[in-house]
């Protein structure tokens, strides 16, 4: 029998990490509308913000918000915490699971940076600590003296970011990373932040005293900024099974703009709940573009740096690469795992179900091929069949010359 723990584990908790997700995402969503449709009453009490009223499941709500409590509420309060923290947890059990547990595989690719299991995690935890260190530290110091300044400055090094882990990560590892460390700032947000103002509004109210505003504004704040990271934490997630984005030469710059394509769509929909929607279709004028942007971008992949000793245009066409050679390479180099019987203890069964077992299969894939192992050098995996500089030329010859094979007989 083949029980394949591995598998298991991620299609379990990828589940479980999804419902989470979609959970505090929808919390999310849900407040923030709420925030943006409140009306306030002329008769609203001290802390009063406004109400909204509200139709659904068959009955209507009345929903009003406050700053202050009155000790009366304070037994059936409802807080919404779990939603973040099981997201955060599960999400970092499938980081564990899928990307540090075999980081040599799936964090370190050869051609990027040449890092140990070790150090790839490090770079990986790294990002997340000082991620959030750093975002944290920045707007306790500025959010209320200068705030525009501290979103700009957040944004930049959000790029610097993203640029510095493509650049030692493997292109997946570096796009997942990047949604891990923005998940975390959210999951932190609510823990250290929001959760512990809330709590000291809560002592204020059981008190019977009144609760200083500044700790509403402040969680209102954190709140807001996971409102709008969300979006593109789920672009990034998303986008690690689509080898055209994380693959690209130029990736750094594709992880930027979905960030902003992300941050662009929930702005869209929080300036129409707002009922200002000039502002919004901008936002959404804008985020549309950088999708479009996005799709040229990859159509026209940037040349990857050519490995020591490739064969240029011209030399390729000097020289037609026979499929003998090329198939000779596929079966030394990919077949390990790329069969319909892989002899590989780690791939029992061709991942992504890519066999190169026949002519046609090799031909059928050689874009794939081409992305995989001379655009990205992706593959093979960790280059565990130790691939050298000399058979990605030749494959790329091959492939340049219109990947031809023989006929059938
Ligand atoms: C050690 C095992 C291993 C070896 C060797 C290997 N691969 Fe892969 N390959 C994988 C795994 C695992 C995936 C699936 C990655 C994922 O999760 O998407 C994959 C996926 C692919 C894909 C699919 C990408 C997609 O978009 O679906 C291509 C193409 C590919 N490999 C090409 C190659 C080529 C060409 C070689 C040889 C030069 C090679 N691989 C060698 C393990 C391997």
């Amino acid at each position: 029998m083949d029980f394949n723990i591995d598998s298991w584990l991620n299609l379990v908790i990828r589940w479980f990490h999804v419902m989470a997700g979609i959970l505090w995402i929808g919390t999310s969503f849900f407040f923030i509308w709420l925030d943006n449709v409140l009306q306030p009453l002329p008769e609203g009490g001290k802390g009063h913000v406004g109400k909204a009223w509200l139709f659904h499941g068959g009955g209507f709500y009345q929903v009003e918000k406050s700053i202050q409590a009155p000790a009366s509420i304070l037994a059936s309060l409802h807080w919404f915490k779990w939603e973040a923290y099981l997201t955060w947890l599960s999400g970092f059990a499938l980081l564990i699971v899928v990307y540090w547990w075999r980081a040599d595989l799936y964090m370190v690719n050869p051609a990027v940076a040449q890092l140990s299991k070790a150090q790839a995690i490090g770079v990986g935890l790294g990002a997340l600590v000082v991620g959030w260190l750093v975002y944290d530290g920045l707007w306790r110091w500025l959010a209320e003296r200068n705030p525009k300044v501290a979103l700009v400055l957040s944004l930049l090094l959000y790029v610097g970011t993203a640029y510095a882990l493509t650049q030692l990560l493997s292109g997946r590892a570096a796009f997942v990373t990047s949604g891990a460390m923005l998940g975390t700032i959210m999951a932190a947000n609510v823990a250290m932040v929001i959760m512990p103002n809330q709590r000291k509004m809560y002592a204020a109210a059981t008190a019977g005293g009144e609760a200083d505003p500044r700790l509403s504004y402040q969680a209102k704040r954190r709140s807001t900024h996971n409102n709008y990271l969300t979006l593109p934490v789920i672009f990034m997630m998303i986008s690690n099974h689509f080898s055209m984005t994380w693959g690209h030469a130029m990736n750094w710059l594709i992880l930027v703009v979905m960030f902003g394509v992300g941050i662009g769509v929930d702005h869209y929909i929080n300036c129409r709940d707002k009922g200002r929607k000039g502002a919004g279709y901008v936002a959404l004028a804008a985020a549309l573009a950088g999708l479009l942007a996005m799709v040229w971008f990859t159509a026209t992949p940037a040349p990857a740096p050519p490995a020591a000793g490739t064969a240029t245009t011209s030399g390729a066409a000097a020289t037609p690469v026979s499929f003998a050679a090329v198939q000779g390479i596929i079966t030394a180099r990919c077949i390990e795992c790329h069969s319909a019987h892989p002899t590989s203890k780690l791939f029992p069964i061709a991942p992504n179900g890519m066999k190169f077992d026949t002519p046609a299969e090799i031909q059928q894939a050689a874009a794939k091929i081409k992305l995989m192992a001379i655009d990205t050098q992706a593959m093979p995996l960790g280059n565990l069949t130790h691939m050298t500089a000399e058979q990605r030329a030749t494959l790329a010859a091959w492939l340049g010359q219109g990947a031809s094979i023989p006929a059938k007989e």
